[in-house]
């Protein structure tokens, strides 16, 4: 009996973590599926730039609205029916960019599929904290963003495949089959007890707890604990506006994600394609598969990551990450500048290929993990909904200006130097980082609390 209640409280546990990884794989997904579905969108409506940038980033715009309105949607309605309400959108979102009439209707359907992934990136890993047993919760934070760049790894896979035919629509389309697949597993996933007991259901708080446990004891003790937390109030706002300790970890959090975004990765992911043909690439195969090698280096690095960052500290490795950042954007744009300037050995190309690969690990080695996991350390608890929120708006907003900048930037400078401008900014991020980003590793939450609070300065808030 009791073996039998321990298997089913591990079924019901690996359903959960199943469930909420396909939310991170859609995220992926859409993140990466672009790319590879521009250069023939661009062929089929004649887009300018200028459209081709809003066609990439009004997904992000979409997300940055689906992330400030998240934390409402999913206190109001439980994070099991935001988890629907996303596959939802990302269901019509999917379908109506593969049957997108003209540029309008794609954009729209863009923003929507913005909103789901918006809903997913917030949700999900608030699901997963909440549905996991303490010990897990870091494991299960890193297995999300694994399945991030998994989802960008197939979107890049499956774009490859349809390129030969130049099916752009089946491409977006695609998406919607794992959409119906995480629509039809949140239908078999319970509410978060912790959600339920803030709205004052402990009965089915309890149930649930009970399901999800080896025992009835362990079930009370969690129930308890929750009820504990609870006590905490969110005050996150009027905290924000009273009190200046506070103010410095959401903007500490905000700078984080900005620092993450204009390194200048996400350029590479979404306009991976057109990288490779400025660098010699001439036929869309060859820079469909240099973009697949993109995607497993991204993944590849990222699972080195999860078990490098427990060990190695955060700082550190955000240092390092910066500065291979910084060198990898410049010698890519080195190549790019040669190449442009009428030298074709082939090398240069092989070059250019290694310095993209170079620069995607160093970010997925650091920037990529690390950025996620300080921003949920290092806010205090009464604020830390809000201040999570903050970030993660800010780096959708962050993720928005530079895939609408980018190909503006080239036409405006030339490909070499707006790869400098990345590396300009990776200098200075490794010069903040020295300076303003506190070391984390292996501090309890309540000392990074309280050492914010008492005024210490940001980088000696994990001493
Ligand atoms: C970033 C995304 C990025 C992804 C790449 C995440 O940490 O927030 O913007 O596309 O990593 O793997």
């Amino acid at each position: 009996m009791a073996e039998e209640r321990i298997e089913k409280a591990k079924q019901m546990r690996m359903f959960i973590t199943f469930a909420a990884g396909i939310a991170g794989l859609l995220f992926g997904l859409d993140i990466g599926v672009i790319s590879g579905a521009l250069p023939f969108i661009t062929t089929h409506f004649e887009l300018t730039s200028r459209l081709q940038e809003w066609v990439v980033s009004t997904m992000m715009l979409g997300a940055a609205l689906g992330s400030i309105t998240t934390g409402w949607i999913s206190y109001k309605l439980g994070r099991k029916k935001s988890l629907m309400t996303g596959a939802a959108l990302f269901i019509l979102g999917s379908i109506g960019s593969a049957f997108a009439i003209n540029i309008v209707m794609l954009l729209i359907s863009r923003v929507m599929l913005g909103f789901a992934v918006g809903i997913a990136s917030y949700v999900a890993p608030l699901y997963l904290s909440e549905m996991s047993e303490k010990e897990n919760r870091g494991k299960l934070i890193s297995m999300y963003q694994m399945m991030v760049t998994l989802g960008i790894l197939l979107a890049f896979i499956s774009d490859t495949i349809f390129s030969y035919g130049g099916h752009w629509r089946i491409m977006l389309g695609i998406i919607s089959l794992p959409a119906l697949l995480l629509m039809f597993s949140v239908f078999g996933l319970p509410d978060s007890p912790r959600w339920l007991a803030s709205k004052g259901n402990f009965v089915q708080a309890k149930n649930i707890l009970k399901m999800l446990s080896t025992s009835d004891e362990k079930a009370d003790a969690e129930l308890q604990e929750i009820n504990e937390s609870l006590k905490v109030k969110q005050e996150g706002w009027s905290l924000f506006k009273e009190n200046k300790n506070v103010r410095r970890a959401v903007y500490l959090g905000m700078l984080l994600q900005a620092m993450q975004q204009f390194t200048g990765m996400n350029v590479i992911l979404y306009y991976a394609p057109q990288i490779f043909k400025h660098a010699g690439f001439a036929n869309t195969e060859q820079q469909m598969i240099a973009t697949v090698i993109c995607g497993l280096t991204n993944a590849c690095a990222t699972l080195i990551a999860m078990k490098t960052v427990d060990k190695q500290g955060r700082k550190p490795i955000l240092t390092i990450g910066f500065a291979g950042i910084a060198a990898g954007t410049f010698l890519l744009g080195l190549c790019l500048y040669m190449i442009n300037a009428g030298f074709d050995a082939i090398w240069i190309s092989i070059l250019a290929v290694i310095m993209t690969l170079f620069t995607i690990t160093s970010f997925a080695m650091s920037a990529g993990p690390v950025v996620w996991i300080l921003c949920s350390e290092i806010q205090p608890l009464k604020s830390r909904d809000f201040g999570v929120a903050c970030s993660t708006t800010t780096n959708w907003i962050a993720n928005m200006l530079i895939g609408a900048t980018f190909l503006t930037l080239i036409n405006q400078f030339g490909i070499a130097v707006t790869f400098w401008i990345y590396t300009v900014l990776n200098i200075l991020f490794v010069i903040f980082t020295i300076l303003l980003i506190p070391e984390t590793k292996g501090i309890s939450l309540e000392k990074i609390e309280k050492n914010l609070m008492d005024g210490k300065r940001l980088r000696d808030i994990g001493n």
